[in-house]
This record gives C-alpha cells, sequence and structure tokens, in this order.
C-alpha cells in the first residue's frame, strides 16, 4: 500500500460488522441441521477462511446479499479440520467445541505458533476434556471424543480467553446438566455471541460477568442474527482521526463497547460525541497529551487497540509507557515504527514511547493484523510516501480500508505485486 501522508481525514466512515462476532458465529451453524443466516457479516480474508473450512467440514454456505450468509449443516461430511485451514486462521479451532458436542468427535489441527505469541489452546483442550471428552495429541492433532455425549460441569479458566469462553459455550449447550464457566472473557464479542446462541435455542445465562452458566438442551434450531458494529474497527479510525487532526463521523458503532479506550482518547486530546448511531470524533487541542495504557481483558483497554494507539503516542508532546499485558510478543510494529523516526524503547512487556515532532515516510513490513494498521496511521501522519508492505494482514481484518479512508481524503493506493 502506498501512502502519501499529511491529509487531515475528514467525512463519514461506515462501520463494517465484528470481524471477532462473525468468526464464531459461522462456526455456530455447526450445531444444528437447520439454517443459520447472519447479517452484517464483513467481507475479510478471515471471513472467507471459515467459509473454507466450513465448506470442506460439509457445512453450505450461500451469500444471501453481499454482506449476509446463510450456513447449514444438514450433512456434515468430516469432523477433521486440516491443519492448511488452521494455520491460516487460529480461529478455525472454533470448530472443536461445537463438532464435540453435536457429533461426539472432533480432529483439530493444532495451530502452533502465530507473530503475536505463543497463544496455546491448551485452556480449550481442557475445558472439552472437564465435559468429558477423551483428548489426543497425535500427528499435530487434537483428537477429542465422547460418544456419549458430553456432561455439564464447572469449567474454570486460570486466564480469561475469549475464543476458550466461545467453544466451551459451543460444547456446553448441547451437553447433560449444568456447565458453569468461571472467569469467563466478558469482551461484548462473548456477550452477543452467548446472545445468538440463545436466539438458537441454548440456555445462557451471565454472559456479560465472570461466571456464565448453561443449561444443556437436546439441540438448537436456525436462527437469523445480526452481527454488530465492529469496536476495534471503530477505534482504529478513532485514532487515525486524532492523529490526522481529522473530524470524522464513525457511523454505526457503540459506544458503550469502547469506553476504556475512548477514556483514553479523550485524556490524550481526542474528543468524541455520540452522535445518533454513531461517533463524531476530533481532535479538541494542538498537541496530543502523551498517556500510558495497560491493555488488559474487557473492560480494560484492549489489546487489538495496542498498536494503533502507539502510533499515536509517537507524535504525543512527551513520553508515555505501553504495556502489553495480552501477549507477549505484541510489539512487532515498534521497530518499523522506529523506521519512520519514532522513538521507542522496549523493556520486556512495556515500550516507552518518546514523542517526536513527525514521522517521515518509509518502508515498512507489517507483522500482524494490528500492526500492519498502526503502520497505515502512520503513514497518514508521516511526511511523504510510506510503503507499507505484506498487505495480507490487512485484509484479513479490515473491509475496504483504503476505500474507507480516501473517502475521507487520505491518499492511498494498493499496488500490484
Ligand atoms: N491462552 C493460553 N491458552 C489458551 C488460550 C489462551 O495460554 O488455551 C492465552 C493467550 O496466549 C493469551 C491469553 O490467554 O495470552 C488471552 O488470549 P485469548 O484466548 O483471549 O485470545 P484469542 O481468543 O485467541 C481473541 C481475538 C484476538 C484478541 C484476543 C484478546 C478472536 C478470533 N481473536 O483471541 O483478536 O486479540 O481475543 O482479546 O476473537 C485480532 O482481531 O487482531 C486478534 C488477535
Amino acid at each position: 500500500m502506498r501512502i502519501r501522508g499529511g491529509a487531515s481525514l475528514g467525512g463519514t466512515i461506515d462501520i463494517s460488522g465484528s470481524k471477532n462476532l462473525s468468526l464464531p458465529a459461522m462456526m455456530a451453524s455447526l450445531l444444528t441441521d437447520q439454517p443459520l443466516s447472519l447479517s452484517n457479516v464483513p467481507r475479510l480474508a478471515d471471513v472467507i477462511s471459515a467459509i473454507e473450512l466450513l465448506d470442506y467440514l460439509g457445512v453450505g454456505v450461500r451469500r444471501s446479499s453481499s454482506s449476509s450468509l446463510v450456513l447449514c449443516c444438514s450433512n456434515l461430511k468430516t469432523t477433521e479440520a486440516p491443519y492448511d485451514f488452521v494455520r491460516k486462521m487460529r480461529a478455525s479451532v472454533l470448530a472443536l467445541g461445537p463438532l464435540l458436542s453435536r457429533f461426539g468427535k472432533a480432529s483439530v489441527s493444532l495451530p502452533g505458533g502465530c507473530a503475536i505469541g505463543a497463544r496455546g489452546i491448551d485452556l480449550h483442550i481442557k475445558a472439552m476434556q472437564q465435559l468429558g471428552a477423551e483428548v489426543t495429541i497425535e500427528n499435530g492433532y487434537i483428537n477429542a471424543s465422547a460418544p456419549n455425549g458430553l456432561d455439564g460441569c464447572d469449567v474454570n479458566f486460570p486466564i480469561s480467553s475469549v475464543t476458550g469462553t466461545e467453544n466451551t459455550l459451543m460444547a456446553a449447550v448441547l451437553a447433560r446438566g449444568t456447565s458453569r464457566i468461571l472467569n469467563a472473557a466478558m469482551e461484548p464479542e462473548v456477550v452477543e455471541f452467548a446472545n445468538l446462541l440463545n436466539t438458537m435455542g441454548a440456555n445462557i445465562t451471565g454472559h456479560g460477568t465472570p461466571i456464565i452458566t448453561i443449561e444443556g438442551v437436546e439441540s438448537l434450531h436456525g436462527a437469523s442474527f445480526e452481527i454488530m458494529p465492529d469496536r476495534i474497527e471503530v477505534g482504529t479510525y478513532a485514532i487515525a482521526t486524532v492523529a490526522t487532526n481529522g473530524r470524522v463521523m464513525l457511523k454505526g458503532c457503540i459506544p458503550d463497547h469502547l469506553s476504556s479506550f475512548l477514556e483514553i482518547l479523550k485524556a490524550a486530546g481526542g474528543v468524541y460525541e455520540p452522535v445518533d448511531g454513531g461517533i463524531l470524533v476530533y481532535r479538541g487541542q494542538d498537541k496530543i497529551e502523551p498517556v500510558s495504557i495497560c491493555t488488559a481483558q474487557y473492560p480494560g483497554y484492549p489489546t487489538d487497540l495496542q498498536a494503533q494507539y502507539m502510533t499515536l503516542m509517537t507524535i504525543a508532546n512527551g513520553a508515555s509507557s505501553i504495556t502489553e499485558n495480552i501477549f507477549e510478543n505484541r510489539f512487532m510494529h515498534a521497530p518499523e515504527l522506529c523506521r519512520m523516526g519514532a522513538n521507542i524503547a522496549i523493556n520486556g512487556r512495556t515500550a516507552t514511547v518518546i514523542g517526536v515532532r513527525k514521522l517521515s515516510g518509509a518502508q515498512v513490513m507489517a507483522t500482524d493484523l494490528r500492526a500492519s494498521v498502526s503502520l497505515v496511521i502512520a503513514g497518514l501522519i508521516a511526511s511523504g510516501e510510506t510503503i507499507v508492505n505484506r498487505l495480507y494482514h490487512l485484509d484479513r481484518g479490515y473491509e475496504n480500508l483504503e476505500v474507507k479512508l480516501n473517502n475521507c481524503g487520505a491518499d492511498m493506493e494498493r499496488l500490484e505485486g
């Protein structure tokens, strides 16, 4: 992506549906033989990867409009999710819970490492074992079986895990009796996911708190469900707006999902005003204030907005620290930002950022989804031309990124090759 920096963003951006809700929602189609209709699904590479996996498993997937999918698992072909799918997209491990609970067995490739840390799935495996599954690890695969079904129980997460909670929900909804997830993830995506399962006939209560209770039911049925707006996309464009000293209306966002982020953005000099169906964001003062953050599970500051925020702090009026508490290796954007003139020192899980007057355009390399977009924001505020390489990361999680930004006055273009 070639970006010519310097423009202040101005205009309106329509926020797409949430990636991190769409992926588990699509996997929930494995839980019933009736059609599941999902609307407001973003057109992203990760969604296509999920469609490919579901298609391989035997789920019929049809696009009923550009942002709507109808998924129907009335004729499963296999309970095996091979390495090629899981390697491409970690969220493929979300096939484990529903395959096991509905079909009594699942074989899912281990995902291996990823760019932002070791990211084990030991907690997913342990949860399935606690629900009564026999699990072995062989040839790089998790082989889980529960020929007589799963039994409800307490599943206690030592670390709260978003997809771990979602996988456990899908396993427990069809288990016999009552399950409780202790130290459950409370992210809005998890809450909405439980709402989707309830719409499909599940009996889940307590979602949005650390203890979720699931009364197992015999079967689930089809449903129609609208995917909520992507709060990380909202936060990303809000940062881009404040960083470029722009003024943008973000349409279709739920400010309550971003409380801790919006508080920090305000302290850093951003202004946001709730307006009908969205928020208007702009910079309220000349200089950006340095404000330190620590990432945390919801309702804390989201790790998925850490890289973008670091870019904002590179041009703040002083020093700030950024502590990444969720993933151990999520600072890969920092050396790239330094190539653009940023002043960042990393010590373990904390980055110290000393604001500079200006960034300057350079060739940079994207390493993961949120790192990539932090470099795009850096390109927007830098003088001269920035080239961001390895765009496939961006396409995994941002729908029409350059169209949305160019409509607001950015100067970006996708280069071939
Ligand atoms: N963890 C384990 N073992 C497990 C599961 C998690 O050690 O079995 C650790 C992880 O390594 C991490 C922590 O627990 O240190 C929390 O990770 P979590 O399981 O919550 O992450 P995830 O479910 O794999 C989801 C999002 C991520 C987001 C994190 C944290 C999806 C598909 N992915 O991942 O999104 O960063 O929660 O909020 O929902 C992104 O969109 O860019 C992205 C990476």
